[in-house]
């Protein structure tokens, strides 16, 4: 599914290291390190008018995969609500948003890989629009294996939330290539490990299998999902789940905060059973519990 253009993201005002800016004068320099060579981290988030959706957890994996590669100049978990806040307020914005947080290593005295060449501290990008959820978690998605394998921590642990995402890009384009909605990626042992942009769930026999945070983002929405099962008393399994095991499931679904719970209703041309009243379940609790998850900015 292609999102499309909204136009009333035309006129919004992004927030870019300490100021706000309308849409079209919110650029970041060529020297900024996330032109250069990726060199940021980022976490998506979901806005309700009760909050922001698990906001604590998205700013500590934010602080992590900063602090992993090594950022100096961190703003504090306070400096960020601030701009979050400063952010909605200024476009009127409580519902229906999904914001895209960029920490980048900031600005380089020349271009080069080496961080040292960062003297001007990091930069705080907050890029909110309006955007409701990205899939028809009605009539679910279709998804195509690909060929792109996912990062395994020997090469680039996945759990650091970088802006690196060229693994996920290529698996995307096969995707593409096929007329599917997604990727489904697997590790470098061949085990099921994603899809470019979400985590993976199946359900078979009274039990909800996932793979485990090995070579995927530990996403939070799937976190959600594993939270709301143990307390309604619904076996949670993490495993090395083969392809195999996913197309024979009896249901399959994708987990993120762009599109939360979506039904996965094909697999490499194989049709995935939708009969499973667990996943039903689990999708209603989703939506049902989503709300209680939201933490307000102040
Ligand atoms: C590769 C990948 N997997 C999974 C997810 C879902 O993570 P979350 O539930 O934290 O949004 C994302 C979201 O950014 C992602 O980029």
């Amino acid at each position: 599914m292609l999102q499309k253009a909204n136009p009333k993201n035309d006129d919004i005002q992004v927030y870019i290291k300490d100021k706000l800016y309308p849409r079209h004068q919110a650029k970041i320099s060529v020297f900024d390190s996330t032109v250069q060579g990726g060199d940021a981290v980022w976490e998506g988030l979901r806005v309700y008018p009760e909050g922001i959706v698990c906001l604590d957890k998205h700013l500590t994996r934010l602080h992590e995969s900063a602090k992993t590669l090594a950022f100096t100049d961190i703003p504090t978990k306070l400096q960020i609500k601030k701009a979050i806040k400063k952010t909605l307020d200024a476009n009127g914005m409580n519902d229906n948003i999904h914001i895209r947080l960029t920490l980048s290593r900031g600005e380089k005295i020349t271009s080069g890989m080496d961080p040292r060449l960062n003297q001007s501290g990091s930069c705080l990008i907050v890029l909110a629009e309006w955007k409701p959820l990205v899939y028809d978690n009605a009539s679910g998605i279709t998804v195509l294996s690909t060929s792109q394998r996912r990062n395994a921590p020997q090469f680039l642990d996945s759990k650091i939330h970088h802006n690196n995402l060229l693994n996920n890009i290529i698996a995307k384009i096969q995707a593409n290539v096929a007329g599917k909605d997604a990727g489904l990626m697997l590790d470098d042992r061949g085990f099921v490990a994603e899809l470019n942009g979400s985590n993976i769930f199946m359900v078979k026999q009274g039990k909800v299998f996932t793979p485990f945070a090995h070579a995927c983002l530990p996403g939070i929405t799937r976190n959600t999902v594993m939270e709301i099962c143990q307390a309604h008393d619904i076996p949670l399994v993490e495993a090395d789940l083969s392809l195999s095991e996913f197309i024979n499931a009896e249901g399959v679904f994708a987990t993120g905060t762009m599109g939360e719970l979506t039904p996965i209703v094909e697999i490499d041309g194989r049709e995935i059973s939708r009969e499973s009243d667990l996943m039903h379940h689990v999708l209603k609790l989703f939506k049902n519990n989503i709300r209680g998850f939201c933490e307000p900015l102040v």
